[in-house]
C-alpha cells in the first residue's frame, strides 16, 4: 500500500499540554526514514494546521475545549476520508487521542460508503468512553471511544450530527488498566468487547490477538488500530501523560504489532498521546517507531 503520515498537533483534548510536539519528536525518532527501508511508499503531509474555531457548541458542558476539538475532529474527518479513498494507507502521528474522533470518523464514512465493515482496536490503558456526563475530568481525550459509538452528549461536535455510529461490539479495547465508575458500567451495558490486562496476564497476547483477526477476518473489515503510548508500560515509554503501571512490555507489544501485520487487516492507524515534554531522551519515541515498523512488516528474520 501507499502510506500517508500526517501529523495532528493537539493537545487540548488531554490534561497537561505538550503531545503538540508528539509529530514532531516521532520523525526525529526516525518514522518516515524507518518506514522507507521496509521498501515502502511512504508521504509525509506534514502536519494539519490548528484549525480556526468558534465558540459556542460546547458552552456549559463537561466536555474541555469542545469547539476546538470539534473543529480538528471535523478537519481530521475529511482528511481521513480523503486518503483512504485516493487508496493511500493513512498514520495520524498525534497529538492527543481526542484526534481518533476526527481519524477513526472519517475511516468510518469511507467504509460506510463502501459498504466494508469496520473494526477499531483500540490499544490503550484507558477505555476513552466517558462522556461529558460520566467523564471525571472533562478531558475529551477521554472521551473519544464513547463519541464513536453514538453515546449522547455530543450535539453539535460534526456539522452534520448524524453518522452511523461504531457498534460496540466492532470495538476492541485492549491493554485496559484504568477505567473510571460511571465508565465502566456504560462500557458494560454496551457490550463493548474489553481485553483488559487480566486478559492479556491469564490467556497471553497471542491468543486474544488471534481471536480478534479472527473476527475481523471472517467478515473481511477494515480494522483501524488506535496506539495510545500509554498501553505500553511506563517503563519503556514513560513519555505519557497519563501513565498507568502494569502496561504491556516491549515484546508482547512487538508480538501484536506483527501478528497485525501477517493478518493483513489493518488499513488505518493513528498513534497518540506522546508527550515529549515527558519523555526521557527519546525513548517512548523510538519504541513507538520500532512498533510501528513492526507493524508495517519488519521483521528479525524472514518466516518461511
Ligand atoms: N479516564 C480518564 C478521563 O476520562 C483518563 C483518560 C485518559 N485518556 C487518554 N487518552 N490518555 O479523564
Ligand atoms: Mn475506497
Ligand atoms: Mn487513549
Ligand atoms: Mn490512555
Amino acid at each position: 500500500p501507499r502510506l500517508a503520515v500526517l501529523g495532528a498537533p493537539v493537545e487540548v483534548g488531554a490534561g497537561r499540554r505538550g503531545t503538540l510536539m508528539g509529530p514532531a519528536a516521532l520523525r526525529t525518532a526516525g518514522l518516515v526514514a524507518g518506514l522507507k527501508e521496509l521498501d515502502l511508499h511512504i508521504e509525509d503531509r506534514g502536519d494539519l494546521a490548528v484549525p480556526v474555531f468558534s465558540e459556542g457548541n460546547g458552552a456549559g458542558r463537561n466536555a474541555r475545549h469542545f469547539d476546538e476539538i470539534s473543529a480538528w475532529a471535523r478537519c481530521l474527518s475529511d482528511h481521513s476520508y480523503d486518503l483512504l479513498s485516493g487508496g493511500y494507507f493513512p498514520i495520524f502521528l498525534g497529538g492527543d487521542h481526542s484526534l481518533s474522533m476526527g481519524s477513526v470518523h472519517g475511516a468510518m464514512r469511507h467504509c460506510a460508503r463502501h459498504k466494508r465493515e469496520f473494526f477499531v482496536l483500540w490499544l490503550d490503558a484507558h477505555a476513552d468512553f466517558n462522556t461529558p456526563e460520566t467523564s471525571p475530568s472533562g478531558n475529551m481525550h477521554g472521551m473519544s471511544t464513547a463519541f464513536l459509538c453514538g453515546e449522547d452528549g455530543f450535539h453539535g461536535f460534526f456539522e452534520h450530527d448524524s453518522f452511523e455510529p461504531l457498534p460496540p461490539q466492532n470495538l476492541y479495547i485492549f491493554g485496559l488498566r484504568s477505567v473510571d465508575r460511571d465508565e465502566r458500567a456504560l462500557l458494560r451495558e454496551r457490550g463493548v468487547n474489553v481485553f483488559d490486562m487480566r486478559h492479556l496476564d491469564e490467556f497471553g497476547a497471542s491468543v486474544l490477538m488471534r481471536k480478534i483477526i479472527e473476527e475481523v477476518g471472517a467478515r473481511d473489515g477494515h480494522l483501524h488500530v488506535s496506539l495510545d503510548v500509554d498501553f505500553l508500560d511506563p517503563s519503556i515509554a514513560p513519555g505519557a501523560g497519563t501513565p498507568v503501571p502494569g502496561g504491556a512490555t516491549y515484546r508482547e507489544a512487538h508480538l501484536i504489532m506483527e501478528m497485525l501485520y501477517d493478518s493483513g487487516l489493518v488499513r488505518s492507524l493513528d498513534v497518540v498521546e506522546l508527550n515529549p515534554f515527558l519523555d526521557e531522551r527519546g525513548k517512548s519515541a523510538c519504541v513507538l517507531v520500532d512498533l510501528i515498523g513492526s507493524l508495517f512488516g519488519r521483521q528479525i528474520i524472514e518466516r518461511i
